[in-house]
Formats: C-alpha cells, sequence, structure tokens
C-alpha cells in the first residue's frame, strides 16, 4: 500500500473542501474519483491541477473495471467514500439515480477494495473504508426527543435516507462478514463554500441577493443541527486517524435551529453586507410554500462518542460559520454563475413550479 488517499466525490461540496482540507494538513497523495454529475464541479479542485501529489479521474462509482484498477494502480491506504445523490427533493423527484449510486456503488467500492485488500495479505488490516454517511438514517424527532446516537434504531423516511442507509449496511456487514477495515461517520446539515445552490442555505443567499422569493417549505419550523463543513472535514479526518475499525461515530454542531430562524439569520446578514437597493429588509421575501412530501420534523446530534473517544470537536459555531458564508457566496459570483447553469435553472424552475421561481 501507498501513502495515497482515494476520494470519491471529491469535486462536491464536502468532497472538495475535504480535499482542500487533506492538501493543506496532511502530506498524502490524493486520488479523486467524481464522475462530475450536476453538482460535481471540477473547478472546485482547479487549484490542485499543477499539484503532483494530486490526480482527478472522471468515472462513475458503479463502474467494475475503473474501481478494480484504480485499486491495483494506486494501492491506497484508505478509501474515503463521499460520492451519493445528496439532494432530498431531488430523491423524491426522481429516486432511480439515488439506488444507483448511494446503494450499487457502494456495494461495488467495498466489493473492489475486498478483493484489494485480501491481495495485501497481512497488510490487508492496514487499509481503511471510510464511510461518509448522514444523520437522516435515524429519521425524525419530536420535540422533547433525545439527540441521535450511535445505537439510535435506523428509521429512513426518504428515499434519499433509505439508501443512504442501506448503503451503512452494507459496509457494517462487509466489516461483520468479511473483516473489511470499515469506519461510517453519521453528520448533521453542513454548509458553508462550494455547496450547490439546491440546498437551503446557498438557495436562500443566491434567491435573496436576485430578489427572488424565499421559499420556505411549511410552516419553517422543522429543525437542522448545522455544522461548518471544515468541522466536518476534520472529523473525518479524526476517525480515519483514530477511529476503532468496524465503528460508527455521529458527528453535529451543537447548533439545533428551525429553518425559518436560519433564513431570517441570512436575511439580516444580506442586510448588513450587500442591503436591497430600495431600503427593503431581504426578510420581506420569505414566502411560505408547500411543504416536502414526508418532509423529517427535526433531527439532532449526540456527538459524545468522537469528542470523548477522538477529541473532536466543532470549531465554528454558527454565527461564525454563516458569516464566512455569507461573505464566501458575495466574493464568488463566478463560481455562482458557472454553477447556475442550464441543468440548475431547470431543476429550480421543476421544483418551485407553481410557488416561486429561483
Ligand atoms: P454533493 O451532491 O455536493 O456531491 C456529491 C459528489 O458525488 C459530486 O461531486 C458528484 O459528481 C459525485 N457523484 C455522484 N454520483 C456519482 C457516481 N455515480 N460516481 C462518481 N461520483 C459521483 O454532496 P455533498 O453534500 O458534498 O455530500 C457528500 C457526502 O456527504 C454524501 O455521501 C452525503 O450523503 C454525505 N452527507 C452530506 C451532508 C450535507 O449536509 N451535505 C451531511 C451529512 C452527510
Ligand atoms: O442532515 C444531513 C442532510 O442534510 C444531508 O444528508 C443531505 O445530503 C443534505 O441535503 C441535508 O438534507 P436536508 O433535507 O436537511 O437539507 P436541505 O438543505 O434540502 O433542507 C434543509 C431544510 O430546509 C429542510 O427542513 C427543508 C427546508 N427547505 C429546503 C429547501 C431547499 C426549505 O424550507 N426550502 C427550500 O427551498
Amino acid at each position: 500500500m501507498r501513502d495515497t488517499v482515494m476520494i470519491t466525490g471529491g469535486a462536491g461540496f464536502i468532497g472538495s473542501n475535504f480535499v482542500r482540507r487533506w492538501m493543506a494538513k496532511e502530506s498524502s497523495r490524493v486520488v479523486v474519483l467524481d464522475d462530475l454529475t450536476y453538482a460535481g464541479i471540477k473547478q472546485n479542485l482547479s487549484e490542485f491541477n499543477a499539484a503532483p501529489r494530486f490526480r482527478f479521474v472522471k468515472g462513475d462509482i458503479n463502474d467494475e473495471g475503473l474501481v478494480a484498477r484504480l485499486f491495483e494502480v494506486e494501492q491506497p491506504k484508505a478509501i474515503l467514500h463521499f460520492a451519493a445523490e445528496s439532494h432530498v427533493d431531488r430523491s423524491v423527484a426522481s429516486p432511480g439515480e439515488f439506488i444507483r449510486t448511494n446503494i450499487h456503488g457502494t456495494f461495488n467500492l467495498l466489493q473492489c477494495a475486498r478483493t484489494y485488500v485480501a491481495a495485501q495479505g497481512a497488510s490487508g488490516h492496514e487499509f481503511r473504508f471510510l464511510h461518509v454517511s448522514t444523520d437522516e438514517v435515524y429519521g425524525s424527532l419530536g420535540p422533547d426527543d433525545a439527540a441521535f446516537s450511535e445505537i439510535t434504531p435506523y428509521t429512513p423516511n426518504s428515499p434519499y435516507s433509505a439508501s443512504k442507509a442501506a448503503s451503512d449496511h452494507l459496509v457494517r456487514a462487509y466489516h461483520h462478514t468479511y473483516g473489511l477495515p470499515t469506519l461510517v461517520t453519521n453528520c448533521s446539515n453542513n454548509y458553508g463554500p462550494f455547496q450547490f445552490p439546491e440546498k437551503l442555505i446557498p438557495l436562500m443567499i443566491l434567491n435573496a441577493l436576485n430578489g427572488k422569493p424565499l421559499p420556505v417549505y411549511g410552516d419553517g419550523l422543522n429543525v437542522r443541527d448545522w455544522l461548518y463543513v471544515t468541522d466536518h472535514c476534520d472529523a473525518i479526518i479524526a476517525v480515519l486517524a483514530k477511529g476503532k475499525i468496524g465503528e460508527t461515530y455521529n458527528v453535529g454542531g451543537n447548533s439545533e435551529m428551525s429553518n425559518i430562524v436560519v433564513v431570517k439569520t441570512v436575511c439580516a446578514l444580506l442586510d448588513e453586507l450587500a442591503p436591497m437597493k430600495d431600503g427593503r429588509e431581504h426578510a420581506s421575501l420569505i414566502s411560505y410554500v408547500k411543504d416536502r412530501p414526508g418532509h423529517d420534523r427535526r433531527y439532532a446530534i449526540d456527538a459524545g462518542k468522537i469528542r470523548r473517544e477522538l477529541g473532536w470537536e466543532p470549531n465554528e459555531t454558527f454565527t461564525s460559520g454563516i458569516r464566512k458564508t455569507v461573505e464566501w457566496y458575495l466574493g464568488n459570483p463566478k463560481w455562482i454563475e458557472l454553477v447556475r447553469s442550464g441543468e440548475y435553472k431547470q431543476w429550480v424552475a421543476q421544483q418551485y413550479a407553481g410557488t416561486h421561481q429561483a
């Protein structure tokens, strides 16, 4: 095995932040495997194009031949598996791709990793398969329920969370049955630079900047736990370095908030940093729209295990992280132009048809 890590989905939101973090903090070579779907933006990684210890491979995690060859040629010491279809609303509209990538794609990576590890002989136990997953697999909480822990039963409610739950189970089974050295992380809602503007926070920032309605689903009182993306990346680095094989680690931001509070916070920051020309407050653009089908009411994470066992805690508060995020979107109009291409426009038109368009 070489001092190389393979990163699937490295051109997406969390994956590209992870590559940046890894290249800054670690010395290993990085091989990104990404199929550049609508959410994979090659330019997110352009600063590494000329870096000798960086390689980008465009390809599908379902491609058996390609994945097996990459293991053989690159001899990685770990695979960090971020690649997924990640947007809940898209999974409601068209679940098929979620089954293909999240379940079958993970299965293919596990199979190839298993063959690769077997070929390593005695040193195979040094390999790590780190699977990046979500808190959504645990289902929905009531207002007074205890936060999700690593032993909370799985109760996924959307095609997205069901596909992620299935992939988590496959990872668990490959450890239990074949002894594959696996690690799983289940994280809460991320936000920060490079997030595709279909997700709540960047969608609200971009709509507000364009004077468009801010579509809040249902009563706006659904609760999420928000974590700044680089804190998630640091948690993954800690789990890879010190996590116990076969274990799961929940990762969260200690930052539970209703959607309407999140949206109003974004609006207040924009009032300060990019006031509307007509003097109105951005919050005047808030518009309550039809709810998401099967919309989970509340997520909350108990991150006690990763704090106690690996010493990880978030560095950013929501106050510091959301300011950085808004400032990043204000400072990167070219990136926004790039991602708001034809496909993005089509999705927004379809998703918010009859309500409002971004
Ligand atoms: P994203 O949608 O921004 O990026 C996904 C990346 O995967 C893209 O670069 C895309 O091109 C790539 N990809 C998709 N299908 C592929 C395929 N078949 N083969 C190769 N590459 C493919 O997603 P994200 O928000 O960065 O999430 C990354 C991971 O973290 C996902 O597994 C997601 O479930 C998990 N997660 C996300 C959050 C969050 O708040 N965004 C929270 C917890 C966990
Ligand atoms: O909890 C982790 C998960 O967080 C990740 O696994 C997913 O990949 C990620 O997309 C995210 O899922 P959510 O469904 O929570 O994120 P989203 O940004 O789509 O929505 C956040 C909340 O905001 C949710 O309650 C729905 C609501 N919302 C979303 C959009 C896009 C709105 O009210 N209006 C909107 O237009």
